[in-house]
């Protein structure tokens, strides 16, 4: 096996078989596009069996996506594809950049699910982008924009049931696809409280990074109560 790419978080390995790559989460987390980062055993554990429990989740709604197994703790088996470099964030409720964006309070709940591009390019600062910037710069065309956004829309719905079950609210996350070989586009990348905000039912308490980006206690903690509650559907 061979290294392929290394990230702020995980390592990618090439594998015996074509079109498979493992992933391997390492011990580390990062915010502010690097800006603050630290090493934290036991963190690739915990991201890689929440990732995994919830792609299985969604495999089982009928959500393909390129996970196939997990094979240790810290590492998965996922299918091969070519990663759009397009960040998709669906915002049920106002927090993070959009406060300061737009000006909503945090808290506030949209109407509807918002459904926003970041251009993926650490240089320009993953950009926020429209779909004319989208089509300007080739990513996608308008028939893959929707597929996106209703692929996004889609999986905020299952998300959504899944944490309500676990007595949490999904206030926003963030999702990557890619191009299989055979050129459809399906979830790649990671769900975890990473790639997520969720809080309480009753209270903003965090079970997601926004507790490591604003200092604010152990996320190894809030990680662990998270799969624990995870695990404990019925
Ligand atoms: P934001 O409020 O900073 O735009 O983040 C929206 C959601 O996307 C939040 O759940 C965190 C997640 N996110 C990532 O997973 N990676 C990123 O690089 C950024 C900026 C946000």
């Amino acid at each position: 096996m061979s290294l392929l790419y290394e990230g702020k978080a995980k390592r990618i390995f090439t594998t015996e078989e074509e079109n498979v790559l493992k992933v391997e989460y390492k011990d580390e987390v990062t915010a502010g596009n690097g800006a603050k980062k630290d090493h934290l055993p036991g963190k690739g554990r915990l991201n890689n069996l929440i990732t995994s429990k919830i792609f299985e989740y969604l495999n089982d709604q009928g959500l393909k996506s390129h996970f196939i197994e997990r094979i240790s703790e810290t590492e998965q088996i996922v299918e091969q594809v070519e990663i759009i470099p397009l960040e998709v964030v669906v915002r049920n409720i106002a927090a993070g950049s959009i406060t300061k964006r737009l000006g909503f309070e945090k808290g506030h709940k949209f109407n509807e699910p918002l459904v926003e591009f970041f251009y993926k390019n650490d240089d320009l600062n993953d950009p926020l982008i429209t779909d004319a910037h989208i089509k300007v710069l080739e990513i996608a065309d308008d028939k893959d924009i929707e597929a996106l956004q209703s692929a996004a829309l889609e999986i905020n719905n299952h998300l959504q049931q899944l944490m309500s079950k676990m007595d949490l609210r999904l206030v926003d996350f963030k999702i990557e696809f890619g191009r299989t070989k055979y050129g459809n586009l399906i979830l790649a990348d990671e769900i975890s409280p990473d790639t997520c905000r969720i809080w309480a039912q009753d209270s903003d308490e965090n079970f997601d990074k926004d507790v490591y980006r604003e200092d604010r206690g152990s996320i190894i903690d809030v990680y662990q109560s998270f799969l624990n509650k995870l695990e404990d559907i019925k």
